[in-house]
């Protein structure tokens, strides 16, 4: 018989493309990443270590180096990391990290986050803060990758193989892993109470279902991207967790259908971007319950005045928050600091329903690689 599939075709499992299966897969990707982590000791248990845990009780300072998506999950991880344990959190882009002076040693815990294990920048960074005697841990996707070789410690994101270019599960699967290390540094550090530990592992482990209800609303995200299929400028803006969450929206949106599209923390449009803000303009905003959200409802109304099209990100109850004219999209209410995991699924189908309505190919964008091995 001729042979009418291609071996790709049959890894796509029936889907159109990657992304939308890998989108997909969330659920059950975070839930892999989440799944016996936590020892009847109530400890947290990495994946592969060969450092003490006397030293990692020492550390007064985590660095968080990493790119693209990657560096989206570590902005999230500082919030967390500050807010439970109250050690400092620096971030850095790794390929500005090793040409800076980085103030990094033996007390500090450098984490790389990275899905293919092999981003060179990446790579130099975890490279550089070795030499300069910091303890490393490696969050990564693929199982004996270089960077998980080098580091001290490896935490793995199980999210299983992720082939479209832009990052999916891999990054949910990134958030959920960084959120067990600051729940394991609190530990460490005896800032949380190993009850209230528990507690919020409990509650993260509800996340995966939650992020399934955001994908039920696929078809009514592709309505909302259908309306502004003829747009071509997009802001997305979030206060707190939900920044990082803005430029992941805006960084999905570029890498696929190559529309302008630019991230920013809300309070920070009073300072320029709002000079570009016209009828033309379509600004995304995240307003889910977390900590600040009474100042991105102000920070719309804000948008509203300079007369562009606003799409809502918001809780279930706060639909009365759009305008006439205006888009809601509905997420679960989750704790505040778990939205990235649920707000984010919407941002990404968002940018898969523009792209595929421009006929952009989602799996295989122009001028991006999967994984960048050169400088
Ligand atoms: C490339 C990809 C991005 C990715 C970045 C970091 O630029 O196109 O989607 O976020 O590398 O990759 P990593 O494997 O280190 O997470």
């Amino acid at each position: 018989f001729p042979v009418t599939w291609s071996l790709e075709s049959a890894e796509k499992s029936g889907f159109d493309d990657f992304m939308s299966k890998e989108i997909l897969e969330q659920p059950g990707a975070l839930r892999d990443t989440l799944a016996g982590r936590l020892a009847s000791s109530g400890e947290l248990i990495l994946d592969e270590t060969t450092s003490d845990p006397d030293s990692l009780a020492r550390i007064n300072k985590v660095f968080i180096v990493a790119c693209g998506t990657s560096y989206h999950a570590g902005m999230v991880a500082k919030y967390a990391i500050e807010h439970w344990t109250k050690v400092p959190v620096e971030l850095d882009i790794s390929s500005e990290f090793r040409y800076r002076d980085p103030v990094v040693d033996e007390r500090t815990l450098v984490v790389a986050v990275s899905q293919s294990g092999e981003t060179l920048d990446t790579l130099a960074a975890l490279h550089e803060a070795k030499n300069l005697g910091a303890q490393t841990l490696a969050v990564c996707n693929v199982v004996g990758s270089s960077m998980a070789r080098l580091a001290d410690t490896v935490m793995y994101t199980r999210a299983g193989p992720e082939v479209g270019v832009a990052a999916t599960k891999t990054h949910t699967a990134q958030i959920g892993a960084l959120l067990l290390l600051a729940l394991n540094l609190a530990r460490t550090k005896g800032q949380l109470y190993p009850s209230e530990i528990d507690a919020l592992y409990e509650e993260l482990t509800l996340v995966p279902a939650k992020i399934q209800e955001v994908l039920n609303s696929w078809d009514a995200i592709g309505e909302v991207a259908k309306r502004f299929s003829g747009s071509s400028r997009f802001y997305f803006i979030g206060r707190h967790v939900g920044y990082p969450v803005a430029l992941e929206g805006a960084l999905k949106l570029k890498e696929i259908s190559y529309l302008p599209a630019e991230g920013y923390p809300a309070g920070e449009l009073k300072h320029g971007p709002i000079a570009m803000l016209d009828e033309m303009a379509v600004v995304v905003a995240i307003a889910t319950r977390t900590r600040l959200y009474e100042k991105i409802v102000s920070n719309i109304e804000e948008v509203r005045a300079r007369n562009s099209s606003v799409i809502i990100i918001g809780n279930p109850g706060d639909e009365g928050q759009a305008n006439l004219g205006e888009s809601f999209i509905s997420v679960p209410r989750v704790h505040p600091l778990f939205a990235p995991l649920v707000d984010v699924v919407p941002l990404q189908i968002f940018a898969y329903h523009m792209a595929r309505n421009l006929g952009m190919d989602v799996d295989r964008p122009r001028n991006l690689a999967k994984t960048v091995t050169v400088e």
